[in-house]
């Protein structure tokens, strides 16, 4: 089975083009290597993922249709998944064109892309963040939807937009709502790493909400396993899963977690809540348990050690960072 992923440079992407991998199946990856965060960094992830001979990388922008549908042409995917977006809240506030492009039309043209070319599943990764702020937990896929930011209603039009389309076909549409990921080769412009970068240079951290926002913390492994056990998984009629670990934690707590990995510590400054950010995550997973028979989430100690001893040993350090994003 030949698998297109897209975002196949990013932070999940990586980690589930090699856990496919391990599973023997052939990977497209597709990318655009933006510079939202560090190209380099993206890039070395590719070359690590090239040293495997089931794997081709494309470097294709989504937005360009002819590519696109070339792409499908020659390479003749089976399947589909579908990581690529612009993700990120605060910078949504900031460049809010890039989310238009990058998650609705990008996400449009693979949808037709892959009408056109009679794709048998479709995978695609919302997020957590279109539930928006929520009084019951944990929250179960059928809560109502209610983002408070423009990536998380970026991520409702696309959901929306897949249901639609692939309504009248026969393409296996699985829609995906993970809940904040985290684990080794991180993404720069998430707390780990943001702190991380901190501690290293002696400097003060922030610490929005004073640490008092809930995050259902899952660890990135757990989710490249979730996701590639789905596809042997058929047609359900009912298409939406959170991916969460149901663990959720305060960021206060966690900062303890790191300093005691890292042998580190950085000074906080502890600031106010911000617009557009979810005060309380926690997902409720039992649809994925049953469904695809995963029980054993890596617990949130496990998951930090293994994050910073990865970043501790990771030589080249400079590669990780760039300006675009405010650390
Ligand atoms: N990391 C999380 O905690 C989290 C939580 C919920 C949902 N998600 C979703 O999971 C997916 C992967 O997230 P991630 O954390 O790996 O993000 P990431 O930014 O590391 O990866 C996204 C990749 O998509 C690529 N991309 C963006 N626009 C593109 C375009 N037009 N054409 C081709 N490539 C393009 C980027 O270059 C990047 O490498 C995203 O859809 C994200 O919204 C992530």
């Amino acid at each position: 089975m030949k698998i297109l992923l897209t975002g196949v440079a990013g932070f999940i992407g990586f980690h589930l083009a090699t856990e496919l991998l391990k599973r023997k199946y052939s990977i497209i990856g597709l990318d655009n290597l933006n510079s939202y965060y560090s190209a380099k960094y993206k890039k070395h992830r590719i070359e690590i993922l090239k040293k495997n001979k089931n794997f081709k990388f494309k470097k294709i922008d989504l937005k360009n249709k002819k590519k696109l549908s070339l792409l499908f042409k020659k390479n003749k995917p089976d399947y589909v998944f579908h990581l690529a977006s612009q993700p990120g809240i605060m910078y949504s506030f900031k460049n809010p064109s890039t989310y238009i492009s990058n998650n609705i039309l990008a996400t449009k043209n693979l949808i037709l892309a892959s009408i056109n070319y009679n794709i048998k599943k479709f995978y695609f990764t919302s997020s957590s963040s279109v539930y928006g702020n929520k009084k019951k937990f944990p929250i179960k896929e059928n809560s109502k939807l209610k983002p408070i930011n423009l990536y998380a209603k970026t991520k409702k039009q696309c959901e929306m937009m897949l249901i639609k389309y692939f309504k009248k076909t026969n393409i296996d549409l699985k829609i995906f709502r993970p809940f904040t990921v985290y684990g080794t080769f991180a993404r720069p412009d998430m707390i780990f790493l943001t702190y991380l970068k901190k501690s290293l240079e002696n400097k003060s951290f922030y610490l929005f909400n004073k640490g008092n926002y809930t995050r259902d913390f899952t660890y990135v492994g757990d989710v490249a396993i979730i996701l590639a056990k789905f596809l042997s998984v058929g047609k359900i009629k009912n298409k939406i899963f959170n991916i969460c670990s149901s663990k959720p934690i305060k960021i206060k707590k966690i900062i303890p977690i790191i300093n005691k990995y890292s042998k580190q510590k950085c000074k906080i400054i502890l600031k106010p809540y911000r617009k557009g950010e979810m005060i309380k995550t926690y997902g409720d997973n039992n649809k994925i348990r049953k469904i695809v028979n995963f029980k054993k989430f890596t617990n949130i100690n496990d998951g930090i050690k293994k994050t910073i001893n990865w970043y501790l040993s990771f030589k080249n350090k400079d590669i990780l960072y760039f300006d675009k994003v405010k650390y």
